[in-house]
């Protein structure tokens, strides 16, 4: 079986994932890949960081659905969130629509998440939420989490969160 990862990384987390997985199944690798850079593969594993709930890059294959029949498909998300089974739930009814959910499997790993670093935009995207938690009347553990993380950078990526992918594609 010949296998392609794809990503989309704007941090580095993604990109780290996508490497480990080529990697471990010994396959191609390709940063913002096209349809033309998948056609001749007969499976395709696409990985993008979480903005606003959107999965960056994953439209190459779920507005592709249709042209992609007969390639095994799965896609990864990487968000900063704890990823907790009621909140994933509730973001991939959003991500992925409801004729595509069942037929690519996906799966949601930990990246991490550096204010210093972030480019302006996403800056100001993070100032609005972090106003916005404290203006809460109580924060969660998650909540305090993410505050904690605008002062000290974190980093939860770790190749054993991808054992489930592996093993499907192995
Ligand atoms: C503007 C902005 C919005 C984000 N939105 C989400 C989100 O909705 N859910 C989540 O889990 N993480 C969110 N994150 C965190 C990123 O998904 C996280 O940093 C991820 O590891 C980025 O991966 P990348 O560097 O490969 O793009 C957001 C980060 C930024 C800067």
């Amino acid at each position: 079986m010949k296998t392609i990862v794809v990503y989309k990384s704007k941090y580095g987390y993604t990109k780290k994932y996508a490497e480990w997985l080529a990697e471990s199944l010994g396959c191609d690798i390709k940063d913002n890949a096209s349809l033309a850079d998948i056609s001749d593969y007969d499976a395709v594993i696409c990985g993008g960081g979480i903005y606003a709930g959107r999965i960056n890059g994953a439209k190459l294959i779920t507005q592709n659905y249709g042209k992609l029949s007969g390639k095994r498909l799965a896609l990864f998300a990487v968000g900063s969130s704890v990823g907790r089974p009621e909140e994933l739930e509730a973001f991939w009814e959003k991500a992925l629509a409801e004729n595509i959910r069942d037929r690519i499997p996906h799966f949601y790993l930990r990246g991490g998440f550096d204010y210093g670093r972030l480019g302006i935009i996403d800056r100001l995207m993070m100032n609005m939420l972090k106003k916005m938690l404290l203006g809460k009347d109580t924060l969660t553990e998650d909540d305090k989490g993410l505050l904690a993380a605008y002062e000290t950078p974190v980093d939860f990526t770790e190749r054993k969160n991808l054992g489930e992918i592996i093993k499907m594609f192995d």
